[in-house]
């Protein structure tokens, strides 16, 4: 049984299932450029923020986040289990799960064609490097010894156009079956073909079967592009592979495994006596190469180069790893260098140190983002507290996350509840169970000369709708425009919402010039005593649109009458609870009874109302 949902199955599941048609049969997508868009099924929404893109096979919802493959969309929308879900699309696309299923011999024999071609393709290279003096010389150049560069099988593509082409051919092979493994493409004019690995070193791609699956080459100085990687092809998908499995696998007592970006880190790790780490193919880390780590390593540490592409790459990992249940750990190597670099100048003791010395996921967020934010700056304060929020909603533990709760409140002063309630507004679902229901009312108080609206929990498209607004109303003067046809700032039911509006309207109206607001001279304005929570202030401010459809009017509508339906809705939960007083009442005078009739009226017009609305 727990064999059944093998890698094989999985690539074909995904190769198979073609997203858009599947995302069709739950709900109605519509073309927009090269991506397809509709209502997000995760999450209540009016105007279309859920985008599938065909070439990628991926989806993403801009509204509340939820993103991934075909495999996760299956998850999210049937509720399933990973492996439930591909049983699902399996049984679907018609591809035979377990023993009984059929071999498509075709294909198998396909395969072992590009297997042998790869093999002797390495064994060529292989020859070619040792012996010629210029690769070799850089091999030392980068202090690797012949007996690694054994184990790794490691070649080099000479520096001609058909060199590896008539060697393979000179062994009998087709043509066709060489370009099908990669190693040789067509000339544009028909006339034949070339070699694609040119006057480069040669690193060998490795399964954990031993079989020779792709290769990636090294040029030999400072040209570019530094490293050239075989395509995808019938034995080799990169994002279900690692570099240097094969041998974690030989060697490893799978403790720890290492993930790091480049094949020279592999190599170089090995070379020091580190036989547990594996790279990442020259392509974005991904759930499957997740997978295999979770199985060759009890504990996972990530050592990505230590510069800004580094840290982002590391942040990704993190969440896919966190995702998949792993809770790695990572590696914080000097500014600017890569584990090559490092463990070349300081040598073995001194990185089994490092590893003494990890972070794990919300630690290295808070390290990275301590270095990006000023903490004595209360705008750096906030931007670093949201961030580390959205981290720690990612947690599933509640203890770890009270915890960081109580480290983060106490380094920025911000309270407990506002990094909480920051916490639960990142996910949409815990949104909605969390404001459902418990709309308060819709009085205002006074506060200091000023009306001000009571805090009041709005239901989560209500209050995103009301933020967009605002953001579309500074951003430009023209959607101001349209916007105050159809509200007035007291409207804006969310604390927040409104005192942004007074200040917009104010001056909007007192100066016709303004095209739109600089957020400098909002914030201005601001009043600290109103007791404004400065968390959604920043949310409003600081995020750009992230999606706006072509008919800007449509969505300003779109945004109101999503307002007007939450309004009315709260408006007929009102009427109801002051019927239900009514009928409770032991002595009803002649008042209550005409009350009564008259909220019994006003409720079936709000209900027919409601319903012109939906
Ligand atoms: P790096 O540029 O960090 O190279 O790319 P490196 O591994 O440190 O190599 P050396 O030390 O300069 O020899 C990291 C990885 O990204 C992929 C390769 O897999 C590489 O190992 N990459 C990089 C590419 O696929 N193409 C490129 O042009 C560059
Ligand atoms: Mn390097």
């Amino acid at each position: 049984m727990a064999n059944i949902i093998n890698d094989d199955i999985i690539e074909k599941v995904h190769d198979s299932s073609d997203l858009v048609n599947i995302v069709s049969e739950y709900l109605s997508l519509k073309k927009t450029g090269s991506n397809y868009i509709g209502l997000c099924p995760f999450h209540n929404e009016k105007t279309p923020s859920f985008t599938v893109s065909e070439t990628k096979q991926l989806f993403h919802c801009f509204g509340c986040g939820e993103g991934g493959d075909v495999i996760s969309f299956i998850m999210k929308i049937e509720n399933l289990s990973f492996v439930e879900a591909v049983k699902f699309l399996a049984d679907r696309q018609g591809i035979p799960l377990g023993e009984s299923k059929k071999i498509d011999k075709k294909i198998i024999s396909e395969k072992e064609k590009i297997y042998r071609i790869n093999k002797e393709a390495a064994r060529f290279y292989y020859y070619n490097l040792i012996n010629n003096e210029k690769p070799l010389r850089y091999l030392e150049s980068r202090n690797i010894n012949k007996k690694v560069l054994n184990q790794f099988g490691l070649g080099y593509a000479k520096n001609s156009w058909d060199s590896i082409y008539k060697h393979l051919k000179g062994k009998g092979y087709n043509e066709e079956y060489i370009e099908k493994a990669g190693l040789i493409g067509r000339r544009k004019d028909n006339t034949g073909y070339y070699d694609k690995f040119r006057n480069r070193l040669m690193f060998p791609i490795i399964d954990t079967k031993g079989r020779i699956i792709g290769f990636g080459g090294r040029v030999l100085d400072n040209s570019m592009p530094k490293y050239v990687n075989s395509q995808d092809t019938l034995v080799f998908t990169k994002g279900n592979n690692l570099y240097g499995l094969n041998l974690v696998k030989k060697y490893s007592d799978r403790k720890r495994i290492i993930l790091v970006e480049g094949y020279m880190d592999v190599i170089s790790l090995f070379n020091n006596g580190i036989n547990y780490s594996v790279a990442s193919l020259g392509t974005a880390f991904t759930q499957n190469q997740a997978k295999l780590l979770k199985r060759y390593g009890k504990e996972v540490y990530i050592c990505y180069d230590s510069d800004k592409a580094g840290t982002n790459a590391t942040v990704r990992v993190l969440e896919i790893l966190t995702k998949e249940g792993v809770k790695p750990k990572v590696i914080v190597l000097p500014p600017g260098q890569d584990p090559d670099d490092f463990i070349n100048a300081n040598g073995l003791k001194e990185f089994e140190k490092l590893l003494d010395k990890t972070l794990n996921y919300v630690e290295y967020k808070i390290f990275i983002n301590k270095q990006k934010y000023d903490l004595s700056d209360i705008e750096g304060k906030i931007k670093f507290t949201k961030e580390i929020a959205k981290t720690l909603g990612d947690l599933k533990s509640p203890i770890e996350k009270d915890v960081y709760i109580d480290k983060i409140s106490e380094e920025t002063g911000i309270s407990k509840e506002a990094i909480q309630k920051e916490i639960l507004g990142k996910n949409y679902s815990q949104d909605r169970r969390f404001y459902k229901d418990k709309y308060i009312n819709t009085r205002y108080r006074n506060n200091k000369n000023k009306i001000m609206p009571i805090k009041i929990v709005l239901e989560s498209a209500h209050l995103t709708a009301e933020k967009t607004l605002i953001k579309l109303m500074i951003k430009n003067r023209n959607y101001y425009d349209i916007i105050k046809k159809y509200l007035a700032k007291e409207d804006f039911l969310n604390y927040e919402c409104y005192a942004l509006a007074n200040i917009i309207f104010d001056k909007y109206e007192n100066n016709d010039q303004l095209l739109g607001l600089n957020s400098s001279v909002i914030l201005e304005e601001l009043k600290v005593e109103d007791n404004i929570d400065p968390l959604i202030i920043n949310e409003i401010m600081d995020k750009d649109i992230d999606f706006l459809p072509e008919d800007k009017v449509k969505l300003i509508e779109d945004l109101i009458g999503t307002i007007k339906y939450s309004k009315l809705k709260m408006e007929r939960k009102d009427i109801i609870k002051e019927i239900q007083r009514i009928e409770s009442k032991k002595d009803k005078d002649e008042g209550d009874v005409g009350k009564f009739k008259s909220l019994c009226l006003k409720l079936t017009e709000l209900d027919k109302e409601l319903k012109s609305h939906i």
